[in-house]
């Protein structure tokens, strides 16, 4: 049964905004431990990325509503991660939420990180808008239940989830490392047909590869962490390619297998392993879907941008980007 958005809202209606940017892995969580809420199974590497956003703006309601740009979502995907919020606050708030990215949804580039980051602090607002607001931390473990990668994207610059843990932790802030960039390219705008949550699940039940993947992520993951200390491109780049292709590995071996590759990002992949050959920093990497997103820094820009746009359409370029937080507005995504 629909209902206008007036009949869903209580007599207050107060509005809560917050804003949050994306978590793009470096090292991969895939696969969850069993028996608890979207538990790590492999410690995670990740940069917050500043062009791409979600805005939501959530009120007190009669029941819990959501939607999507523009579009009525399943409420059932949110409803374990409202309970939560509710439970931790002792709150039996309903929450009508309108969420939008500047960005394709559920394309593979990380929507439910910055969606669910930026839930979890204003339904956390709205569910208790006169106690003293939850500590990152805490809204990092909320934002966890919603998606997993979302306990990252509460952070902004550079972030750690490890394996087992409940939040995830900033490991530097943006200005860390400014001239890092990733090149984001869009191979197509349609959402995937296997969502990241099934595929992982899938790969964890049926994969042979799964348990080679889990065993062997420590040493990437300390990797990439000290490669970061450092701002070593040329290591995180080369950890950062040996994570994601062997997160793909682990879904070939999935029965069924996961295959989100289109022609356009295996071009996307050899263009850059040429201009690596040339001696420019280009360094792929791919989530659930068929994006490829390249890391580079920002005096090779000149050097990588009409590479890429040959095979693929650029459609933006990010820099580590900011905490999530209340508040905020959005912008197209310029390129
Ligand atoms: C490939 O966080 O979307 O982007 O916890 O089931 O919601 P759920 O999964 P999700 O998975 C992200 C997978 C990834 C890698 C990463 O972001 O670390």
């Amino acid at each position: 049964m629909s209902s206008s958005l007036a009949d869903d809202l209580d007599g207050t209606a107060v509005s809560y905004t917050a804003t949050a940017h994306p978590s793009l892995a470096l090292v991969k969580y895939w696969g969850k431990l069993p028996g608890g809420v979207n538990l790590p199974a492999t410690t995670s590497i990740a940069v917050t990325l500043d062009q791409l956003s979600s805005r939501v703006t959530v009120r007190a309601a009669t029941r819990d509503r959501v939607t999507l740009d523009g579009a009525e979502a399943a409420v059932e995907r949110f409803t374990p991660f409202f309970d939560a919020v509710r439970a931790r606050l002792e709150s039996s708030v309903r929450f009508r939420v309108e969420s939008t990215n500047n960005f394709p949804t559920a394309a593979g580039l990380a929507s439910s990180s910055s969606g669910f980051a930026a839930l979890a602090l204003a339904c956390s607002a709205c569910a208790s808008p006169n106690r003293t607001p939850l500590s990152p931390s805490e809204l990092s473990k909320l934002a966890r239940v919603g998606s997993g990668s979302a306990a990252r994207a509460l952070f902004g610059g550079f972030t750690r989830w490890s394996r087992g843990a409940v939040a995830a932790e900033q490991l530097h802030p943006a200005e860390h490392w400014p001239e890092l960039r990733v090149v984001v390219l869009k191979m197509s705008a349609a959402a995937k047909g296997v969502s990241s949550r099934e595929a992982m699940e899938r790969t964890r039940l049926t994969s042979p590869y799964f348990a080679p993947w889990v065993e062997n992520n420590a040493a990437p993951a300390l990797e990439a962490e000290r490669a970061l200390a450092e701002r070593d491109l040329e290591r995180l780049g080369t950890v950062a390619r040996h994570s994601y292709l062997r997160m793909f590995a682990t879904m070939l071996g999935a029965d069924p297998p996961v295959l989100y590759w289109l022609p356009a990002s295996v071009a996307a992949i050899k263009r850059c392993e040429q201009l690596r050959g040339a001696g420019v920093a280009a360094f792929e990497t791919m989530d659930a879907g068929p994006q490829v997103k390249v890391l580079t820094i920002k005096d090779h820009l000149e050097a990588v941008l009409p590479a890429l746009a040959e095979v693929s359409e650029v459609f933006t370029v990010c820099s580590p980007g900011p905490d999530a937080a209340l508040g905020g507005s959005q912008e197209s995504a310029p390129k």
